[in-house]
Formats: C-alpha cells, structure tokens, sequence
C-alpha cells in the first residue's frame, strides 16, 4: 500500500524532472496579420506547485527556451499577461508572417521545469473582399482560415466611409452605379486593419493602399513610407501630400512643417505610387502618416485611412538583472521598442570598447558565471548604424569581500611602546558594511571598524591579527603577522650543576632572557672586576678555584638595547688547607710554664673539627682549634700537629717541634742529684736503724710491715714506683692547675707511705719560682715527719 504510494509519488517526480509531457494538447489560432492574439495559460490556477519562472517560447537557444520577450522578432510585441500567481495567458500584438509557429510554454516549480500541455499554432490570414454575383453583387469578407475569434462582427467601409452595419461576413447588396465605389471590410475587434479596397461598379475608384501599415526603425536613420492610389477616371489628379492627423485638424502638407524642414522628400516616380522620406528620424516622429490625394474637383480629395503608424525607436541596453551575484548570470539584451522589419546583428561595447566578441546576431548577450571583473558601464548597437548606440548600462556585480589585506602603519619593526595602526582594505560590492578584528587564538574580536589602533604597543601584542569584511554576501579574512620587538627583558642566569660547587669541579653558567630579535650577545661579568670574564650564552668554568667564588651576571643585547641580569653567587667549597700550627706565646718555652698551640686553617665550609696529635703517640692528644699545654714539661717536647676536618676533607698541618726548655737544668740537677742522694742514704740507714729496733719488740704492726714489704723491694720497683707518681702527679697537674687541695691531698698521701719519693717531689717543685716559698714551706713538713719520727 505504502510501496505503491510512494511508487506513483516518485512516478510524478521524474515526470516533473524530466519536464517530460506525454500529451501535447496542439490548437489551431487563426488570426488577422496585424491583430492580437492572446493565448490561454496552459495550466490552470491556483497550481499546486510554487512557479517561480515562466516562459512562452518557440525556439530554444542554447538548450533553453527562447523567452519570447527577448526575441528581437517579438519586440515590443509580447506581453505575459497576469501575475505569478494568476495567469500565463501571452498577448503578441501586429501579428506578422514571421510570428505563425508553435507556441509552447514552460515554467519552473521547485522541482523543476514543466512543460506545458497545451500548444499553440498560429496561422494568419488577411481579409479579402470577394465580390460574387450577376445580377445582384455580394461581398464577401474573406480570410484563408477560420478566425478562431467567432464573436467578431464585421464591418463594411465604402469609398472609406464606415457603412455602419454589423454583418456576417457576407454583404449582399445589389450595386447600382451610384453604389460604385471603392469596398473594403473590418473586422470589429480590429478596426484598423481593412481588407484592400476593391472596385465595384467601376474599373477607378477612389483608393489609397498603403505598402505597410506599421513600420519600425531606429532612430537617426530614415524610412521610406509609400503607398498605391486610385481614383475614378473622371477626376485630375492635381497634387498629393503626406500628413500627421493628429497634428491638424485639416491635413496639413508635411513639408510645410517647421518640424520636418530639410527631412521630407515626396517622390512620385511611378504612376499612381507615391512615396515620403523622411531622414534623420527622431522619436518624436513616430506617428501615424497618411496620404492625401487631390484633385481638379473640390469634392475630389481622398486620404487613405487609417494611416502607416510609424514608431520610431531607440536602441537600449536592459541588463537583466542589472545587479548580479558573483557567479551568477547575466543578460544583457539590446533591445528596441518595437520589432526591426529586419533583424540587425548586435554590437556590444563595454566601457566604451567592443567586447572580446562583440558581434551576435542574437539581440543578447550573456555572461555566465559572472565575475567582479565582468563590472562596468555596457552598451550596445545594431549592425549597420554603428552611430546608433544605446545609452551606456552600468553592470554591477555583488560579491563578498575579496583581495582584502591588512597593512600596518607606520610599515616597518614594530617595537614596543610605539603605536601601530592596522587598516583594512578591501574590496567588495556592495561595500563592506562591518570590519571585525580578531587575533589568532582569541575567541573574543579585537575591535570593530576599518582600522585598529594599539597605542603603547606590548610584545604580548605580538600575534597574527584578522580582520574579518563583510557585506550581506560574504565575509573574508586576511591577516597580518605583528611582531612586536623589544629590548632584552628579565636575563637570568642559571647555574648547572646545581647545589654545592666543590673546588676542581666545572659549572657552566646560562644566560636566558626574552627579547625579540632574540640576543645576539652575551657578556659576562663578576662583580668587582671590571673586564668582561667570557662572552656567549654558556659560560664554563672548568676546574673552578676557590678564587672563582663571586658574583656574575651576564648582560643580554640586541640591536634595540641591552640589560644586565641580576646576579647569582657562586661559593666555592674546598677543603682545609694551608693548615698550620703556630705557638703562643712564641719564643722559648720553658719548662713549667704554658703554652698554646693553634690551628688554623682555610676551609669552604669552615672546619669544623680539630684534632691535636704528637708524634709518635697514636693516640690524639687533644680536640679543639686551640691546645693548651700547662706546666710544660721537657717531656711534651716533640713534634705536634693538628687535623682539620671539614665535611668535605681533612688535611694535617705540618709538625710543629716544641723544644721545652729547663731553667739552669745542669746545676739544679747536679745539686738535686747529691742532696737525693745524701737524702735517701740518710733516710736508707735511719730506716734500717729503726727496723733493727722494731724487730726486737714483739709486737708487730700491719702498717708497719706493709711498709717493710714495700721496703724489702729492691731499688728498681722503688723507682718505677716514683716514675709512676711522678706521671700522676703531673697529669693532675695539667688538669688542675692551681688545684692545691688535689696536691695537698696528694702530699699527704706520700707522705703516710712512701716517703722516699716526698723529697724528690718537693725538689722538683721548687723549679716553680712563684710557690718556691710554700712548696720549700711543705717540703719541710716532709721532711720532718718521717725522718723526725724515726729519729
Ligand atoms: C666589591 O667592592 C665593594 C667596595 O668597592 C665592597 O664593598 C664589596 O664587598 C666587594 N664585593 C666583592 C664581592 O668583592
Ligand atoms: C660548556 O659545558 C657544556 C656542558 O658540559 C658543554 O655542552 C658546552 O659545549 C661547553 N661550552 C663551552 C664553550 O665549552
Ligand atoms: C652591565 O654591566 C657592565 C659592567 O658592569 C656595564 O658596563 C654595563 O653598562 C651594564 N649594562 C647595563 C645595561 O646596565
Ligand atoms: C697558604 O699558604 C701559602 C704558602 O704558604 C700562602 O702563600 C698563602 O697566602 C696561604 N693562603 C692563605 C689563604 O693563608
Ligand atoms: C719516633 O719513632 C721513630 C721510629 O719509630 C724514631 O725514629 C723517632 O726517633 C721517634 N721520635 C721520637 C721523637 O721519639
Ligand atoms: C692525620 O694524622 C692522623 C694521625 O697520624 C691520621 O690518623 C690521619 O689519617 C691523618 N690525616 C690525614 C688527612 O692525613
């Protein structure tokens, strides 16, 4: 069901496709030459189809049909009658032998063109007056074909008078000798148009048979306007003129006419033929022309009627349509009011000058597709009167905006903080009627109008811009690259590696900076010294030294200016070194008195450990920068140094020799060594006198045979017994400087048991001037207690 709907749908779309009709309907129009015609629209209204073009047509030219509107055969001629919307009917007036064809018709709907189903053929035919009869004559008005006007009445003239009779076609009148006179027939719908006048009753009779009855020529040229005549025997022919009626109430001889004065010649070289020329036409000379005849009678003189209508005409161009899209088509038609008795060939100019093929023999031209260069001021003429053209048409063609391009002023490099100014040119038709600018990646426009201005110009303006025209045909775009320079701008410098920069190590210093032309030079600097230390955009420092360590910064340029980068610090790191130790005081260094080692040393970053060592002697003697040695003894002597320890190295300084020196060391040590000796000789032989005593008593203390067993030691466990005490009390001493609690205790404690080692002690204190007094004080106090006691 749906199949076959849709079926019979697609049936009638290819048939209005293909403008493909089956049935033609072909009717028959018979007409007078030089009446109208109309003829019926085809289809019948309302349509159902939306028609936007129609056209009645006898020849397709160039594939198409031929509108008859635009056939110079027609010109003037042809008239679509009604609207779009309601009629197609077409009226062709003066019907000519020329116009008997087929007639077809066509329009155009959304689908397509479609032929319409009825035809027509014209045929035409001219009245005759047929006389018949013997006793009694009967006119007939006669034409080759039947007028497909029935309605028509005919009408009888009589020596050029209207008889005032509507017949038939048949006129029946017995014709006495007063009836003898020239006959001719109308028809009533057009009057104008007579049959020739025939004699009846009489071989002369008044006639006037005018060669044409319409005649069309341009302008400036001249015509030629002749005509046949008659008259009865009995009259004289005595002149003849030609005359405008309209002009004159009474005929009027042209000649005498201020208007046609040098124009109007009569020529009379043929028996009963008369001819008028008139030259240098204008149009205001177009008019109905008639011929008066005159005899020796008064009642003698016969005009023929009606008269030649003469239409003068001008050539002009229509340009159809005389504004067209680029692209589209054109027609240009030169074209006359009324239609050429001979078809001329046309001439077309464009701005004054033939066109490329300026001849066609069709009265059109046309240019498809159409360009903006197809615009100008067109003209045309007919071939053979050159002189005749018509009036300059102007053809424009509307087309978007094309050849747009955007300068930028002032021309040359934009640099930052001047002003720029983009213009827009264009062309286009109609004109652009809106600029827009755009810049490449910004949704928003820029500005609007036919130039842009950026005052203070910044390089984030750099950029491509758009400028966009438009008319209601189109937009285009063109763009233009801006290219804002500038100085350079923010150089920074980095530094690679990054981190910590060790003596010995390379770094490569970067210089980067924005600028636009980019830096063509580099120059880099260290603060405090004024030559340049390298140029380029790396700077290397290999093996970097501690004297590296500073401030650089490198300067930027370009041809617009240069800047300096801020600076960056280089630190560069490095074990101790140069590490030494000095002595303080300087000088000789005596026994007992104090002495200060330093260490020093150079180090990125700082030591932050030292180390005191004596050679010799694993292990380290003391820590801290400085090492203080009090009471120095001839043993410290020897060679010391320090470790410097830094995160990155460590390094020992060279040895420093301490050489202690004693005060009057060989005379004390002699006096010493004797009173020593004399000292433990008497203390041997006192002890041994005690012990002999002490033996013989029976009592036994444990204190005292402690004593006994230390003193039955050899001499050797006694002595390293000393040196033991000795280093004792000299690393207390050291500790505790002035401690004379530690070292009374100390006294005491040798005093209860070991009292030969008390003397030696106190002799070696002596060597201390400032407690010579106390120590010789206490060294009694000695002295006395285990020698008094025994004694
Ligand atoms: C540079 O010299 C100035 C004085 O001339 C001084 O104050 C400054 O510390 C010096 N800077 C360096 C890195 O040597
Ligand atoms: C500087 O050092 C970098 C990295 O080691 C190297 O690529 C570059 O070529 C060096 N430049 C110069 C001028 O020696
Ligand atoms: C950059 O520093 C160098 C050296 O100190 C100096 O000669 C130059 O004029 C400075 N350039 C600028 C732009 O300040
Ligand atoms: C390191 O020692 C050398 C040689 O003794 C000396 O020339 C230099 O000045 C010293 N450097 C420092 C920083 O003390
Ligand atoms: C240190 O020891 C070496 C051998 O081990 C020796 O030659 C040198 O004399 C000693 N130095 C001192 C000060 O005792
Ligand atoms: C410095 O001397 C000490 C003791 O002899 C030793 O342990 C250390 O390794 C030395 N340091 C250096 C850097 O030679």
């Amino acid at each position: 069901m749906s199949l076959r709907t849709s079926g019979s749908v697609l049936v009638v779309f290819l048939w209005s496709l293909t403008g493909v009709q089956v049935q033609h309907n072909m009717k028959q129009i018979c007409a007078l030459k030089g009446s109208s015609v109309d003829l019926p629209c085809p289809i019948i209204y309302p349509t159902w189809a939306q028609i936007t073009e129609k056209v009645w047509y006898i020849t397709e030219l160039d594939g198409e049909p031929y509108d008859l509107r635009w056939d110079p055969k027609y010109e003037g001629r042809v008239e679509y009658l009604g609207t779009k919307e309601d009629d197609c009917s077409l009226r062709i007036t003066d019907l000519r032998e020329t116009d008997e064809a087929t007639y077809k018709f066509r329009y155009k709907t959304n689908s397509g063109w479609i032929v319409g189903s009825n035809r027509y053929t014209i045929t035409l035919t001219e009245l005759k007056v047929q006389v018949s009869g013997i006793w009694s004559n009967t006119l007939t008005c006669s034409t080759t074909c039947d007028l497909t006007d029935k309605t028509t009445y005919y009408i009888w003239y009589k020596n050029g008078i209207h008889l005032n009779k509507r017949t038939s076609s048949i006129y029946s009148k017995t014709i006495y000798n007063q009836d003898a006179g020239s006959y001719y027939c109308a028809v009533e719908s057009s009057l104008g148009l007579h049959s020739p006048a025939v004699c009846v009753g009489d071989s002369n009779c008044w006639s006037v048979t005018y060669t044409k009855m319409r005649m069309c020529v341009l302008k400036g040229s001249s015509v030629d306007i002749s005509c046949t005549y008659n008259h009865p025997s009995s009259y004289i022919e005595q002149g003849s003129f030609w005359f405008t009626p309209e002009k004159f109430y009474t005929p009027f001889d042209l000649c005498s006419g201020p208007h046609y004065e040098g124009r109007v010649s009569y020529n009379k070289n043929t028996e009963k033929k008369h001819t008028l020329t008139i030259t240098g036409l204008t149009e205001r000379d177009s008019d109905e022309y008639k011929f008066r005849l005159i005899t020796d009678k008064t009642d003698g003189r016969f005009s023929g009627f009606p008269g030649v209508i003469l239409t003068v005409t001008d050539v002009f161009l229509e340009i159809d349509p005389t504004s067209v899209s680029e692209g589209g088509r054109m027609t240009l038609l030169c074209r006359t009011t009324c239609t050429l008795e001979h078809i001329p060939e046309y001439i077309w100019y464009k701005n004054g000058q033939p066109v490329t093929d300026p001849v066609t023999s069709y009265n059109r031209l046309i240019i498809e597709p159409v360009t903006s260069t197809d615009e100008g001021r067109y003209s045309c003429a007919v071939g053979g009167l050159d002189d005749l053209r018509s009036p300059e048409e102007t053809l424009t063609v509307r087309y978007k905006p094309k050849k747009t391009s955007v300068s930028v002023s002032p021309s040359g490099e934009i640099v930052e903080g001047s002003s720029v100014t983009l213009t827009c040119s264009r062309d286009a038709n109609p004109p652009v009627n809106k600029y827009t600018w755009y810049k490449k990646n910004v949704a928003s426009p820029k500005a609007s109008g036919q130039s842009y201005s950026i005052t203070n110009i910044r390089s984030e303006d750099s950029g491509e811009y758009y400028c966009e025209a438009e008319n209601e045909y189109g937009h285009l775009k063109s763009s233009v690259f801006v290219d804002v320079q500038y100085v350079p701008r923010m150089p920074s410098v980095s530094v690679s590696p990054s981190g910590e920069i060790v003596e010995g190590s390379s770094v490569t210093l970067t210089c980067s900076s924005d600028a636009n032309p980019p830096v063509n030079k580099y120059t880099w600097y260290k603060k405090n010294v004024t030559s340049p230390k390298a140029s380029g955009q790396s700077y290397n420092i290999t093996n970097i030294r501690s004297e590296d360590s500073g401030e650089y910064y490198c300067e930027a340029e370009n041809k617009y200016g240069h800047l300096n980068s801020s600076t960056v610090s280089l630190d560069v790191q490095y074990g101790p070194k140069n590490t030494s130790v000095s002595v303080s005081p300087s000088g000789e260094i005596v026994e007992g008195s104090s002495v200060t080692l330093i260490c020093s040393s150079d180090a990125n970053p700082p030591v932050d450990k030292y180390t005191w060592y004596k050679k010799n002697v694993t292990s380290p003697k003391a820590s801290g920068q400085s090492y203080s040695i009090t009471n120095i003894r001839s043993e410290d002597s020897g060679e010391y140094y320090c470790e410097a320890h830094s995160k990155i190295a460590s390094k020992n300084s060279t040895s420093m020799l301490l050489t202690v020196a004693g005060r009057q060391t060989t005379v004390m040590n002699a006096f010493v060594g004797v009173t020593v000796f004399l000292l433990v000789l008497i203390c041997f032989s006192g002890f041994m006198c005690f012990r002999w005593k002490k033996a013989s008593k029976s009592t036994a203390d444990t204190i005292t045979r402690h004593t006994e067993d230390y003193g039955q030691g050899d001499s050797s466990p006694v002595y390293d017994n000393i040196s033991s005490m000795e280093m004792t009390s000299t690393a207390a001493q050291t500790a505790n400087t002035d401690n004379q609690e530690d070292l009374y205790y100390t006294s005491i404690h040798f005093s209860s048991s070991k009292n030969q080692e008390v003397p030696l002690y106190c002799t070696i204190q002596q060597s201390h001037p400032q407690k010579q007094v106390e120590e010789v004080q206490y060294a009694a106090v000695k002295f006395n207690c285990p020698s008094a006691a025994p004694r």
